[in-house]
């Protein structure tokens, strides 16, 4: 993906620990008091939940992320060692699954429609550095660039995965383990590898099937 041509203001060259000090003001300074409360809160209480085995972590973990996520629906299986980070910015459907490992990164705006299965280690970014300033300001200066991540209903993103900012993951879509995405998807196919093409197709619904079926005739009527 190429970095847009716009961007936010480089924080301007700094050293040492003044240079610290202004990173971690400006980093705050892109949260909102309710946002800076829920990265603290994803971080303390999640480390005291995160490690809890069988139903009483995932009991815990639904509680917790229910008032930290945008929306969480329904009861949420969230295994052992899931990593949300910046959670405000995830809006979840019902029946969501998340295996140990997964890191879904919400700051840039992450929805999840119902019946997805996130698996093992998968990673989903929706937001990156900035990297097109010009090399005499460190990336690290240059700021973030946020790109949303959708993904539809009825998705199952296959272990260590990366999903990219920016990317549509359409409904009925398989992630086959250890793609990279980095275009969206289109429904009912499977992509796979790096980056992502479709490797396959799953059965569709028949009233989706319908509409996707070539004409019976072609334009001559023959
Ligand atoms: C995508 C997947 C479901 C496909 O399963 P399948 O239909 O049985 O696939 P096949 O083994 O018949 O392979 C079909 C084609 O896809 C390719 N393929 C399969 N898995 C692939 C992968 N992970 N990456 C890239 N290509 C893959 C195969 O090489 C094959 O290509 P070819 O026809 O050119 O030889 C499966 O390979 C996969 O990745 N499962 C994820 C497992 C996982 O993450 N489990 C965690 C539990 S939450």
């Amino acid at each position: 993906m190429s970095s847009p041509a716009t961007g936010p203001a480089p924080p301007g060259p700094a050293g040492g620990e003044r240079g610290l000090v202004a990173l971690v003001r400006n980093f705050l300074r892109t949260l909102s008091p309710r946002q800076a409360a829920t990265v603290w809160a994803e971080d303390w209480i999640g480390m005291l939940v995160r490690p809890i085995p069988g139903f009483t972590g995932f009991g815990l973990r639904w509680m917790l992320y229910r008032v930290l996520f945008a929306r969480l629906g329904g009861l949420p299986f969230i295994y052992k060692g899931v990593y949300f980070e910046h959670s405000y910015g995830i809006d979840a459907g019902s029946n969501l699954h998340v295996s140990a490992g997964a890191v879904l990164y919400g700051r840039g705006g992450l929805t999840i429609g119902d019946d997805v299965m996130i698996g093992h280690h998968a990673t989903i970014y929706t937001s990156q550095h900035h990297w097109g300033l010009g090399p005499e300001i460190p990336m690290i200066r240059q700021g973030h660039v946020s790109a949303p991540v959708v993904i539809g209903d009825d998705v199952w993103i296959g272990a260590h995965a990366v999903v990219l900012p920016g990317v549509r993951i359409a409904r009925g879509t398989v992630v086959a383990a250890g793609a990279v995405v980095n275009r969206d998807t289109a429904p009912y196919t499977i992509v796979g590898g790096v980056p992502a093409r479709v490797i396959g197709e799953r059965p569709r619904p028949a009233i989706e099937a319908d509409t996707i079926r070539p004409p019976l005739f072609d334009e001559e009527g023959s």
